[in-house]
């Protein structure tokens, strides 16, 4: 399976940096392909412009070709996989634009679907489990990004998880890599959440 990394760190020598590398690493060892998609690195501006705003119900309109070109990279993997650092209980600015402006009317929502099959959505978290469970963030999180974005654009099986205490110890950090790199390896029998959700009827 080709799978697409979706990397958003403004350091490439981050902790996230070497969890999309863990993660790809593992991906080759299962026997899928990775590709990663430096956002930073590459320069893309996550801020929405006048021609990429959906003219809702206008199948004629034309996008970016930046835009294409990032839905056409998308499109030559057969899954996505998302690796950000939670920056206030959410994707960071860069993912959250990429999403806006890439995931649009007619390829991801409205008469188009996503045609990948899988989305992993893995978050690298400084905060603790019983922190996040004591607020129910991780439930909200998971709500919004994987029922609300994956799952709503047509996605099917997915899955959210998130690496927690990441500025722990570097012996932590050493667990958080080698489940990012397990992730990897079994990409095929973990991500396999499935929702029926039609956003058009339900
Ligand atoms: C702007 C900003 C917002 C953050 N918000 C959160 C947060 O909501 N929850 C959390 O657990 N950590 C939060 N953090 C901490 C990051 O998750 C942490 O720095 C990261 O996991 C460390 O990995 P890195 O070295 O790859 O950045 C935040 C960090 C920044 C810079």
């Amino acid at each position: 399976m080709k799978v697409l990394i979706v990397l958003d760190h403004p350091r490439r020598d981050s902790l996230t940096g070497a969890v999309a590398d863990k993660l790809a690493e593992g991906l080759k060892a299962g026997g899928h392909i990775p590709e990663i998609a430096d956002l930073h690195r590459e320069g893309f501006d996550p801020r929405m412009k006048v021609e990429d705003e959906p003219i809702w119900g206008d199948r004629t309109q034309t996008f970016s070709q930046e835009l294409l070109d990032q839905q056409a990279r998308v499109d030559r993997n057969d899954a996505i996989a998302f690796v950000f650092p939670v920056w206030w209980w959410g994707f960071p600015a860069m993912t959250r634009g990429w999403i806006e402006r890439v995931w649009n009317q007619g390829w991801a929502h409205g008469w188009g679907r996503m045609k990948q099959s899988k989305g992993l959505i893995l978050g690298v978290a400084a905060d603790n489990a019983p922190s996040f469970a004591k607020r129910n963030y991780e439930p909200s999180m998971k709500t919004l990004m994987l029922t609300g974005i994956v799952h709503y654009c047509g996605i099917e099986e997915g899955r959210f998880e998130l690496l927690y205490d990441s500025l722990t110890s570097p012996e932590h950090q050493k667990i958080l890599l080698d489940r990012a790199f397990e992730l990897g390896e079994t990409f095929e029998t973990s991500v396999t959440e499935k929702q029926a959700y039609n956003p058009l009827k339900s």
